[in-house]
């Protein structure tokens, strides 16, 4: 069988899935392989050795201007591991409350000397926009219900641990679709990469699916589809999303919660997945969350391996560009429209760029996976 070319990284960014290639994917995955023996950051055998040191003397940005549990302590964790410093930026305790944009922001604080940002931002673009503002690599930490690409390769990484492998499989995702860009960066990457997904739900929240809508197979009758599952992703239903949503709980328990009796259903040795934070006892029982089935807490390991993997191949893809590039202004020129974002008076074009005053961290930014 003739041998594959390996992949080159390329990328100082990783903004979303959408537009990586299988190659790509495939070779992030298989970097963070190599860090999940540091991603516990116990030593299982006494002699074991640190991770190695990729990252020392680096500063990574974490600017989230949503809450979150999982992805801030494990991009901290994965940068500190590999010997980065990192700085926590609150977005509620900053000068965004005193109407700093959001560029103005990330660009003060990438003069003071930074590496890589991590952003988590309630609107869509909102990473790809401080992208094009700033030298150094961005990652996306999940913008609105966009994508979310660290969460969506430690699913792969957890799914290929447990199978050996991706294509063949057939994954549901199961839930909240509509407001969920976990869904959606899961889409993205596990399809190129062979398995087939399933995406349920509630008519309710399979509309409004967008641009994805045509590429995606779905149906509303979950107990139908189990029996062809190799893996079941549950997924939060997201109440701060819901305006103007009516949603009937026990209905929706009814035909959705993923139980123990239900998942008996799913082909055997299927996996329960959850991005969390989880609703216990709605989209879920406590019995799958915490039974033998369940890959919830290995997904979270999983997720340090991940970002371990996601900075340091940003980062040196960042060094390569800097030694080839012409010395350039410590930060870019700002094109016409990141001008208007940078200057407050952006009026329509904030909006549609995606960066309103809600997206400087006020507003409703409660929002998790
Ligand atoms: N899965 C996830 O993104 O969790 P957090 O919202 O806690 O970061």
């Amino acid at each position: 069988m003739a041998k594959k070319t390996p992949v080159e990284w390329t990328r100082k960014h990783l903004l979303g899935l959408e537009d990586l290639s299988a190659g790509e994917i495939t070779h992030l995955l298989d970097a963070a392989e190599k860090f999940l023996p540091y991603a516990t950051g116990r030593t299982e055998r006494p002699a074991r050795k640190a991770a190695p040191q990729r990252l020392k003397g680096r500063t990574v940005l974490n600017l989230f201007c949503e809450d979150s549990t999982r992805t801030r302590t494990s991009f901290t964790l994965a940068a500190e591991r590999l010997g980065a410093r990192v700085v926590q930026f609150h977005a509620a305790t900053s000068s965004l409350k005193k109407n700093e944009t959001l560029l103005d922001t990330a660009r003060n604080i990438e003069a003071m000397g930074l590496d890589a940002i991590v952003i988590r931002h309630p609107e869509r673009g909102a990473p790809q926009t401080v992208a094009e503002a700033v030298n150094c690599s961005v990652l996306n930490a999940g913008d609105d219900a966009h994508e979310h690409p660290t969460q969506a390769l430690l699913d792969f990484l957890a799914i290929r641990h447990k199978f050996g492998r991706l294509d063949g499989l057939t994954v549901a995702i199961v839930g909240d679709i509509r407001h969920s860009r976990v869904a959606r960066s899961n889409l993205y990457g596990i399809t190129k990469l062979g398995s087939r997904v399933i995406f349920v739900g509630p008519p309710l929240f399979l509309a409004g699916l967008g641009d994805i809508a045509a590429a995606v197979e779905t149906s509303t009758d979950l107990d139908a589809i189990l029996p062809e599952c190799d893996a079941v992703m549950m997924l939060r239903v997201q109440f701060e999303r819901h305006e103007g949503v009516a949603l009937d709980l026990e209905d929706y328990k009814r035909g959705y919660q993923l139980t123990a009796k239900r998942l008996a259903r799913a082909k055997p040795g299927a996996i329960v997945l959850h991005p969390g934070p989880i609703n216990r006892g709605l989209e879920i029982t406590n019995e799958v969350a915490d039974g033998p089935q369940s890959v919830i807490l290995h997904q979270v390991t999983c997720g340090v391996a991940v970002r371990m993997a996601a900075l340091s191949l940003c980062i040196g893809a960042l060094d390569r560009q800097r030694k080839s590039a012409k010395p350039s202004p410590l930060t870019p020129p700002l094109s016409r429209s990141t001008q208007r974002l940078s200057t407050g008076r952006e009026g329509r074009g904030r909006k549609k760029r995606g960066l309103s005053r809600e997206g400087r961290g006020r507003g409703k930014s409660s929002a998790g996976a």
